[in-house]
């Protein structure tokens, strides 16, 4: 089974009776709001009207899912996928691509990665001097290639170096810098709570913590206690707390578990678009957001519709692998999901369309097929 399924399958789902829900003194059946303070979230010069952020997700995570997890309401921060340093200051292609962005798109980060100080550096100033607002340094990214140079998680090896190149940055941009990390590289070097620490001292604006190691790759469970301890470690810069939370009772206990500021969901917001606006509602005290069976369709036609303006007929090939995580919560019966996982045009993507519409719900089961593409085998070789 991949990593994926795997992750999907033991979870809870908003729409099932939780234990939350059974065992509290709730006679409105409501999901409960976390005990921890609403107060708003300040990241730098930016206030957040809320505590729930888009974690990056490479491949996924582009212009067309964070306006529409926008249009939706309720997220608090996104943050592009990770670019490399030196080729967003080489203005390629594929990174201009990545920091796409429009005024509906806020507000918004963009993360860099690179193991050099200067092409940080330069990225930086880059992103300053064409009006972006925020800017994340990538320090917990599993992947070989951008280990190998010395960039994501391997900065976390050597925390003093980390310390001074995040420094460099802050130094050379007026712009809010913030950091996003794992635990550590392994279990004897769990680095994060340090580092934590020294960013505060430099004036870094909050650190993202996912709560696994490097070693772990994506495997096993997220260590609540590790991203605990980095709350703890820390004086008042926000901590936001990553990992595993797919649905509003895992967003709350993640929250009162930690002490953490915020929550960034990655993979739970592609099996649930909605989890940002249900997680406002529970917030606002009104009962969460159930979309309808018109709403779903057209979230599905949006979002491939609006990929379709910035990558043209590319957005079929793009747009495939959503319909693994969708099919599940968007009741796209198993033979459709299985066709919008090989569709080849806008005008093939729209009669499929006509025939979700048409069938919607005779799907059943609601768990998603998740086919999302991490990497196999030993984390050495990834
Ligand atoms: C396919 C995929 C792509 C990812 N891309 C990035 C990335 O570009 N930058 C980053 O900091 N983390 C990246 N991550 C890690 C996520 O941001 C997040 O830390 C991790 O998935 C755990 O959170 P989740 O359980 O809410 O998804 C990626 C994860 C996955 C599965």
């Amino acid at each position: 089974m991949s990593y994926s399924a795997r992750w999907m399958s033991d979870g809870e789902d908003d729409r099932r009776p939780s234990h939350r829900r059974r065992c509290a003194n709730n006679s409105n059946n409501m999901p409960l709001q976390s005990t921890t303070s609403q107060q708003p979230i300040t990241i730098g010069n930016r206030e957040l009207t809320s505590r729930f952020f888009l974690a990056p997700l490479a491949g996924y995570t582009h212009h067309a899912f964070r306006v529409m997890l926008r249009r939706l309401g309720g997220l608090g921060l996104a943050t592009t996928d990770l670019v490399q340093a030196q080729m967003l200051v080489s203005q390629t292609r594929k990174s201009m691509e990545l920091v796409e962005t429009s005024p509906e798109d806020r507000p918004l980060s963009v993360q860099i990665f690179s193991g050099v100080t200067e092409q940080l550096v330069q990225a930086a100033k880059w992103l300053e001097d064409h009006g972006y607002e925020g800017i994340d340094i990538n320090m917990g990214c599993p992947m070989a290639k951008v280990n190998g140079s010395g960039g994501g998680a391997r900065l976390m090896c050597d925390t003093t170096g980390a310390t001074e190149m995040v420094g460099r940055v802050i130094d050379a941009v007026d712009l809010p810098v913030t950091v996003k990390m794992r635990l550590g590289w392994d279990n004897e070097n769990l680095t994060a709570p340090e580092l934590a620490a020294a960013f505060e001292q430099i004036g870094v604006a909050a650190v993202t913590v996912h709560g696994r190691t490097r070693q772990q790759g994506f495997q096993g469970t997220v260590n609540r206690e590790g991203i605990r301890e980095t709350v703890q470690a820390v004086k008042s810069m926000p901590i936001i707390a990553n990992g595993d939370v797919r649905n509003s009772d895992e967003a709350f206990s993640m929250l009162d578990e930690t002490g953490c500021a915020a929550v960034a969901i990655g993979r739970g917001a592609m099996l649930d678009p909605w989890i940002f606006r249900k997680l406002r509602d529970i917030e606002q005290g009104i009962t969460p957001h159930k979309p309808t069976a018109d709403e779903q369709v057209a979230f599905l036609s949006d979002h491939f519709h609006l990929m379709r303006e910035q990558h043209g007929d590319y957005s079929c090939f793009l747009f495939r692998k959503f319909a693994a995580w969708y099919g599940g919560r968007l009741g796209i019966p198993e033979d459709l999901e299985d066709r919008l996982r090989r569709f080849e045009s806008a005008a093939e993507f729209d009669s499929l369309l006509k025939e979700i519409r048409a069938r919607h719900g005779e799907r059943e089961s609601e768990i998603a097929t998740a086919l999302i593409k991490v990497p196999n085998g030993p984390v050495e070789h990834w």
